[in-house]
């Protein structure tokens, strides 16, 4: 875990300024350090091709790798590539599909190496695979494929799409980030999102805003990724020095995203912000909390009540509905309340489960 945030911490501030190489390059880095490998290689799917081409290489080393071509179904990477599904290996040395491998940099292949290979998922498509191989020594232990996965989904991550959103890609790797730290908020950021939208649509927000509203709903509560895991997953109640930890987050999202937009940022800093003026950090009220924090909050709620929580289990649409009801006014812009209302009498409104 320590690694993974080191990762991502150094892929938020640099992804923008990064090539795609030296992302894939960064992060084939760290997982060689994470799984202490002597090898790590990530293969891209060549686009129009069944070729799979090494578009990373570290090896503990630091030595130089020349570019390699796998073809889809052969070797280890072209096995994983097929199947879209992990694999891992001890004495690879005895199995076929390791030796299709070599030779590598004209050396032979070491007999009693360990492999572990998963596939990189970027936004639900295959994209490549990544590979790390202990040459000698203990083999790698079974559970590690699961560790490996997320970094695996982050490496993915950097890869572009065809149509390519350089902020819309930060975003979704800040989010993932913070989902796999807390295993309690899975889902949690697209479901705002999701529920923003719908409300969103019931008070006519012109089109133009549904973008910025649909990053600063996935992006609302980034400032919990330096927040400690152990405070984030806590079952029981929290003191006051928890909570005003925990209600930092407004403020440390603002700062983070500040440097990348200053209109998402302040909707960001301002989706804990209570209609009736008694929100945090900075005490807004009314009109004054931008139209997107005061959907998100909305949004928020909806989502916090009906999903499992640590202390109780989920509770249905309506009940979210009449709480979220009682506090019209006070917590939340009447207005808003109305949209959801209406968009669950007109059947536009329904749960969203990721
Ligand atoms: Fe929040
Ligand atoms: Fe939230």
């Amino acid at each position: 875990m320590e690694t993974l945030q080191s990762l991502v911490t150094g892929l938020m501030s640099t992804l923008n300024t990064y090539t795609v190489h030296e992302c894939v390059a960064s992060v084939c880095e760290n997982i060689l350090k994470f799984t202490e490998a002597d090898r790590c290689v990530i293969y891209l799917m060549e686009k129009g091709s069944d070729e799979l081409f090494s578009g990373a290489y570290a090896t503990r080393g630091g030595g130089y790798a020349p570019e390699k071509f796998v073809k889809v179904g052969t070797g280890i990477a072209g096995w994983v590539a097929a199947r879209g599904a992990p694999l891992i290996l001890d004495a690879a040395g005895a199995d076929p599909r390791f030796l299709e491998e070599w030779p590598l940099n004209g050396e032979a292949p070491p007999l009693n190496a360990s492999v572990i290979a998963v596939p990189l998922i970027s936004f639900d498509s295959f994209v490549g695979v990544v590979e790390v191989v202990r040459t000698q020594g203990e083999g790698f232990r079974k559970s590690l494929i699961t560790d490996l996965q997320p970094l695996a989904n982050i490496a993915g991550l950097a890869i572009p799409r065809e149509t390519d959103d350089g902020f819309a890609r930060l975003a979704e790797v800040c989010i993932r980030f913070l989902e796999e730290k807390d295993r309690y908020t899975h889902g949690h950021s697209i479901r705002v999102m999701k529920y923003s939208l719908m409300i969103a649509e019931g008070v006519g927000l012109p089109h133009s805003q549904m973008e910025e509203l649909r990053l600063c709903a996935l992006l609302h509560d980034i400032g919990k990724v330096i927040i400690k895991d152990s405070l984030l997953g806590k079952p029981g109640r929290l003191t006051s020095k928890e909570l005003q930890t925990i209600r930092m987050h407004p403020t440390i999202g603002f700062n983070i995203v500040e440097k990348i937009s200053k209109t998402l940022s302040r909707k960001i800093r301002s989706h804990h912000e209570r209609f009736d003026g008694n929100g945090y950090p900075d005490r807004l009220q009314g009109d004054n909390i931008p139209l997107a924090s005061r959907i998100i909050c909305v949004a928020d709620t909806l989502d916090a009540i009906t999903s499992d929580r640590p202390y109780r289990p989920a509770r249905g649409i309506d009940v979210a509905i009449e709480e979220i009801k009682k506090h019209t006014n006070t917590q939340f812009d009447p207005a808003l309340v109305e949209a959801l209302l209406k968009a669950n009498a007109e059947g536009r409104l329904h749960l969203v489960r990721v």
